[in-house]
């Protein structure tokens, strides 16, 4: 049996274009004929189950929102926590951390499109999509497009939200038409045939250009020097990218040096600090040892959240009880405050193989060149290919940069004492760091800040 490996990849940072098919966003299900190759079916007993808690306390789901597109989100959302302490577990208390859970579920349900039995049983767990109700398995795409119009497709851009995909190909296969057809009219991911069998190397070179062109350069080399080999077939790839302006901008007269205790460290190091008193949403909760703070983006729909152990407390304490039931309740009983926030500034990227941490969460066949089954992506049904590898690079940097000097937001930037009673959120220890929808409470990136640049 010859073997023919899948790349798969997902990025995260700066794109330049998109590439538009506006009819998705308005079709009905019936327009779009998605017919996957397999189709996964929930056990009976399991749907009943799932059912019965759903009908014992029923969500609110948000306004204007498909149940499904929202159920899909909060599934997203499941397998960000899931995947994070994963990636948690594999750095030391000391290292940053930073990814979008978002475009990885994005990039694997490139992949399970061609997916079938275990393969595909195991993705639709591993990534929770089995709790989406209904006959999921087919469907889970077209929610997928639709929550995708919903997150980057505001009416008002005031933050820039985008994300892109694309198919490359060994040219000499010929690809289910029915595979590139849905990956197109869904994802927007057209396919791109390059020559993996005779230029490897000049075949990453090219991918790796397109991701760094898409990325304004902040991502070069995603592929590293021998990943792509003769065997491989296709590579899905998958960037997102954010830029938002605080609703309410730091000045920068304001930002300073302050102290900040990276973990494991005698010495606190210092490092430039942002800082401004404003009304935020905030709450601080004795119970979890957390004090919680909502930064909003200009446009209100995307905001930043940030989860900063109390006094004492390790951030892996908190990190290990993270879910998102928790984050959405600490959020949810998060009052308005008049509060002072110091902030240091800071840029983190991050970059892995998310293979075996996939494989940890039991996302096993996938990646196995004997269990592995993907007939629906090559012309034939081949039962040769397998996922070799699945890369994932992520940068986000934070500063001042707010609304432009005619911002109308209530900015209360005043000196740094006065009022002896004001409540007070300093990130000068590790800190989690989230984005996230608003609406409908999709976490787009999450990450983990234990050294704002110290040396
Ligand atoms: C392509 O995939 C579809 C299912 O998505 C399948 O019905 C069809 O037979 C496949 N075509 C070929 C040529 O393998
Ligand atoms: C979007 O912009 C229009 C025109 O500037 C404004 O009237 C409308 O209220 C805005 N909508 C939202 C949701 O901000
Ligand atoms: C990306 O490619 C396009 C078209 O090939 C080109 O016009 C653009 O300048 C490139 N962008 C960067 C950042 O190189
Ligand atoms: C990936 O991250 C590691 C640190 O974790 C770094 O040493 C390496 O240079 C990065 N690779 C790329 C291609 O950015």
């Amino acid at each position: 049996m010859h073997l023919l490996p899948v790349l798969l990849l997902s990025l995260v940072g700066l794109v330049s274009s998109h590439a538009q098919y506006p009819d998705i966003c308005i079709a009905k299900p019936k327009d779009i004929p998605l017919n996957p190759m397999c189709i996964y079916r929930k056990e009976v007993v399991e749907v009943e189950e799932q059912e019965a808690k759903e009908a014992a306390s029923p969500e609110k789901i948000p306004e204007n929102t498909n149940p499904r597109v929202w159920e899909l989100s909060k599934a997203n959302s499941r397998f960000a926590m899931d995947f994070f302490k994963i990636v948690a577990d594999s750095k030391t208390e000391s290292e940053n951390l930073f990814m979008s859970p978002l475009s990885i579920s994005q990039a694997f349900t490139m992949a399970k499109l061609g997916a079938c039995d275990n393969t595909l049983k195991q993705l639709m767990e591993v990534f929770h999509f089995d709790q989406v109700s209904e006959k999921a398995s087919d469907q889970i795409h077209f929610f997928f497009a639709k929550l995708n119009c919903r997150l980057y497709r505001k009416a008002n851009k005031s933050s820039e939200l985008v994300s892109t995909n694309r198919l490359f190909g060994e040219k000499s296969l010929t690809f289910n038409q029915t595979y590139q057809d849905i990956s197109e009219a869904v994802y927007g991911a057209k396919l791109w045939p390059l020559n993996f069998k005779e230029k490897a190397e000049l075949s990453r070179e090219i991918i790796n250009d397109w991701v760094a062109n898409k990325t304004e350069m902040k991502i070069t080399d995603v592929i590293p020097e021998g990943a792509i080999t003769e065997d491989t077939i296709l590579i899905l790839v998958n960037v997102i990218y954010f830029k938002g302006l605080w609703k309410s901008k730091f000045e920068s007269i304001n930002t300073d040096n302050a102290e900040f205790n990276v973990p494991g460290r005698s010495e606190p190091c210092e490092v430039p600090t942002m800082y401004q008193e404003s009304k935020f949403l905030y709450g601080a909760y004795k119970d979890d040892s957390v004090q919680v703070l909502e930064l909003p983006y200009k446009g209100d729909d995307i905001s930043m959240v940030l989860v900063l152990p109390m006094e004492g407390t390790p951030l892996e304490t908190v990190e290990q009880m993270l879910s998102l039931e928790k984050f959405s309740d600490w959020l949810n009983k998060a009052q308005e405050v008049q509060l002072s926030v110091h902030l240091p500034r800071f840029k983190i990227d991050d970059n892995f193989s998310v293979k075996e941490k996939l494989e940890k969460l039991g996302l096993v066949d996938l990646f196995d060149p004997n269990t592995a089954r993907l007939p629906g992506i090559v012309s034939g049904g081949r039962s040769d290919l397998y996922v070799s590898d699945a890369f994932h690079k992520a940068f986000l940097e934070v500063n001042e940069e707010g609304s432009e000097a005619t911002a109308a937001s209530a900015v209360l930037v005043t000196g740094r004492s006065f009022s002896p009673r004001r409540l007070t959120f300093k990130a000068n220890r590790p800190f989690l760091v989230f984005i996230r929808e608003v609406a409908i409470n999709s976490i787009l990136f999450m990450g983990r800040v234990s050294n704002p640049g110290c040396n």
